[in-house]
């Protein structure tokens, strides 16, 4: 039994950036157990990596890489730490961080604050590879003056520690970060990347805002240029009807309204690319049903952060149970068989 649902109105009553650190805190202190044992049906190889299940912890939960084994041993099949700046930096005076909890959505305008690359560096030393996946997000510091360069330094210094890593141009609090999806910017950011590349693959995280011909442009440029996957999508700068006092907040919205937006650029990016590239679906995935629409969709793998707010980090294991099951009452023996099924 999950003991989250009694802990949950304890981390309710503060508000939701003191609550996360109380939360890395506790993890922080909370022996480190060895990951579960997943189905062999859950198993898949994306970009040259083995991944014990297709469930993965989002960017930002992690931003420092301080817990990313004990996430690893609640149930994720593999944490994405980040986004990780090349100089640490400070991000957005606070309030920034919102739980819009009649939506269940966050709306978070975090700015990128993190130690920088050499503290998780430091970190991501010690950790024993080659028995999970850890990725690592990189992106560029807003006083920066040369942005595709800060890329390049990140790809450059994390590649050594991480399993993958991603550049991540969707962040929308970081002002004209987003320019970089466009189209001469993506082509110089994706050849300088690869440029430096040394065998770990590397992703890209887009955005659900998208306009028309977007996940076609995006796709050709990121094949071209040996992108390993697609992570769709970051938050949304878009504004459905929500029910929450903080809806008018700025900044990036995640959780359930975020759900039908990144489905549907999670579909407009299968349809651009065929299933030439593998995609990594991300959004409002809540529970199970959400992870294998997902799937059905396109998406070889998917990740979360914002359910795990609402539900707890016990969030993981249910979802791969779910997937086990569906699988098997689908026939499939494995869950490659199901991507792009539905
Ligand atoms: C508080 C918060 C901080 C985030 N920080 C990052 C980040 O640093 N880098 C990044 O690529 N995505 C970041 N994200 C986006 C998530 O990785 C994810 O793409 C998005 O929240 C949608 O998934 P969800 O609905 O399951 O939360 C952040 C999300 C939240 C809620």
């Amino acid at each position: 039994m999950s003991l989250y649902p009694l802990l949950r109105p304890f981390a309710f009553a503060l508000d939701a950036e003191t609550a996360h650190r109380s939360t890395i805190a506790a993890l922080k202190l909370a022996p480190k157990r060895q990951p579960p044992r997943f189905s062999d049906s859950l198993r898949t190889s994306v970009a040259g990596l083995d991944f014990p299940s297709p469930v993965g912890l989002a960017a930002g939960f992690d931003k420092d890489a301080e817990v990313f084994e004990q996430m690893l041993g609640l149930g994720f099949g593999f944490v994405e730490v980040g986004t990780i700046t090349p100089r640490p930096q400070l991000g957005n005076p606070r309030p920034r961080l919102f739980r819009l909890v009649e939506d269940r959505a966050v709306i978070n305008r975090m700015g990128f604050n993190n130690k920088g690359q050499a503290e998780a560096l430091r970190r991501l030393n010690r950790r024993l590879r080659g028995r999970s996946v850890v990725g690592v997000n990189v992106g560029a510091n807003k006083d920066s003056a040369d942005r595709i360069g800060d890329y390049v330094a990140g790809v450059q210094a994390m590649s050594a520690v991480a399993d993958y890593l991603t550049v991540n141009i969707s962040s929308p609090n970081t002002p004209g970060l987003r320019a970089l999806q466009a189209e001469g910017a993506l082509d110089a950011l994706l050849g300088a990347v690869h440029e430096v590349r040394s065998g770990k693959p590397v992703f890209l995280k887009v955005a659900p805002d998208l306009r028309d011909g977007d996940p076609e442009r995006i796709v050709r440029a990121a094949i071209d240029h040996g992108i390993g996957a697609l992570i769709i999508a970051n938050t949304t700068v878009s504004r459905p009807t929500l029910k929450s006092a903080h809806r008018a907040e700025q900044g990036g919205l995640s959780g359930a309204p975020l759900r039908p937006l990144a489905l549907d650029a999670l579909r407009r990016f299968r349809s651009a690319s065929g299933g030439e590239i593998p995609l990594i679906g991300v959004g409002g995935i809540a529970t199970a049903d959400d992870a294998w629409e997902r799937i059905r969709a396109g998406a070889s793998l998917v990740q979360l952060y914002t359910a795990m707010v609402y539900e707890g980090p016990g969030i993981a294991r249910r979802i791969a149970r779910g997937l086990e099951q569906r699988l098997a009452s689908a026939g499939f023996a494995n869950i490659a068989e199901a991507v792009g099924t539905g």
